[in-house]
C-alpha cells in the first residue's frame, strides 16, 4: 500500500504559501518520492492556488472539511463538488477539533458519503481523548466511532477512503501514543476496515518520531499538523516513510 503523507495547515497559510509545494518538490524531488503520496490541506480558500503549483509536481491537495450536501442554503459551507472543481483530491473528515465543536459521528458519516459521491477521497479521523485511554475506553470509543461514521460506507472499493487515528491527547502537545499502541489500535482499525483501505497515524508526528511511527504494521501513513507548516520537517517525515 502506498503511504499517504498528509499535511493539516489547519488554519494556518497565507496566499505566498502557494510555493510550499516547489518548496517541497526541492527538497524531495517527484522521481526520489514515487513510492509515496503527498498531501497538503491548506484552508480552503488557498486550494486553488496551491492546485495550480502542485499538479505538476504530483502533490495532491486536500480540504480540511466538506458539506454534506451538493449545494443549497447553507451559508459558509462548501461542498465535496465545489473542493472538487477547483482540484482538491481528499478532504479530511471529523477531525477532533472539529469534534469538540459539536461535529458528531451522523455528520461525519454524511460528510464522508458526500465526498464519495463527489468523487474525492475522505479521510475519516477517529480518535479517543485522554480522559477516555486513562479509564480504559479507547478501544471502545475508536470502534464506535467507526462503526458511526463509516457505517454503510463501501470499505471494498480501497484508496477511495482513507481512516486516519489521532488520539486527541497527541494532538499538539509533543505527546505520542507509543509504538505498542499505534500497533494495537491500527490492528483494531484494520480487523475492522478491511486489508485495502490506508490507516494514517496522527498526533505530534515529527522527523525525529516519524521513521519508528511509520514502520509499524497496518501504519500506512500520517496526519500532520505543526511539522506539515515547515516544509524541511514535512519533508523529513516523508523521507522516513521510503
Ligand atoms: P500535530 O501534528 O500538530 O499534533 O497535529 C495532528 C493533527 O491534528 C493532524 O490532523
Amino acid at each position: 500500500m502506498k503511504p499517504l503523507i498528509a499535511g493539516n495547515w489547519k488554519m494556518h497559510g497565507a496566499p505566498d504559501w502557494y510555493d510550499y509545494p516547489s518548496r517541497f518538490n526541492a527538497l524531495l524531488p517527484e522521481n526520489d518520492r514515487k513510492a509515496l503520496d503527498i498531501l497538503m490541506c491548506p484552508p480552503a480558500l488557498f486550494i486553488e492556488s496551491l492546485v495550480r503549483k502542485s499538479s505538476e509536481l504530483n502533490i495532491h491537495v486536500g480540504a480540511q472539511n466538506c458539506h454534506a450536501e451538493t449545494s443549497g442554503a447553507h451559508t459558509g459551507e462548501i461542498s465535496t463538488e465545489m473542493l472538487k472543481s477547483v482540484g482538491a483530491r481528499f478532504v479530511i473528515v471529523g477531525h477532533s477539533e472539529r469534534r469538540a465543536d459539536g461535529e458528531m459521528d451522523a455528520d461525519i458519516l454524511a460528510k464522508a458519503l458526500a465526498a464519495i459521491r463527489g468523487g474525492i477521497t475522505p479521510i475519516v479521523c477517529v480518535g479517543e481523548t485522554l480522559l477516555e485511554r486513562e479509564s480504559g475506553h479507547a478501544n471502545n470509543v475508536v470502534t464506535a466511532q467507526l462503526v458511526a461514521s463509516l457505517g454503510g460506507v463501501d470499505l471494498t472499493t480501497g484508496p477511495e477512503i482513507v481512516v486516519a487515528y489521532e488520539p486527541v491527547w497527541a494532538i499538539g502537545t509533543g505527546m505520542t501514543a507509543t509504538p505498542d499502541d499505534i500497533v494495537a489500535m491500527h490492528a483494531r482499525i484494520r480487523a475492522y476496515v478491511g486489508p485495502k483501505i490506508r490507516i494514517l497515524y496522527g498526533g505530534s508526528v515529527k522527523p525525529n518520531n516519524a521513521k519508528e511511527i511509520l514502520k509499524a504494521p497496518n501504519v500506512n501513513g500520517a496526519l500532520i499538523g505543526g511539522a506539515s507548516l515547515d516544509m524541511d520537517s514535512f519533508a523529513a517525515i516523508a523521507k522516513a516513510a521510503l
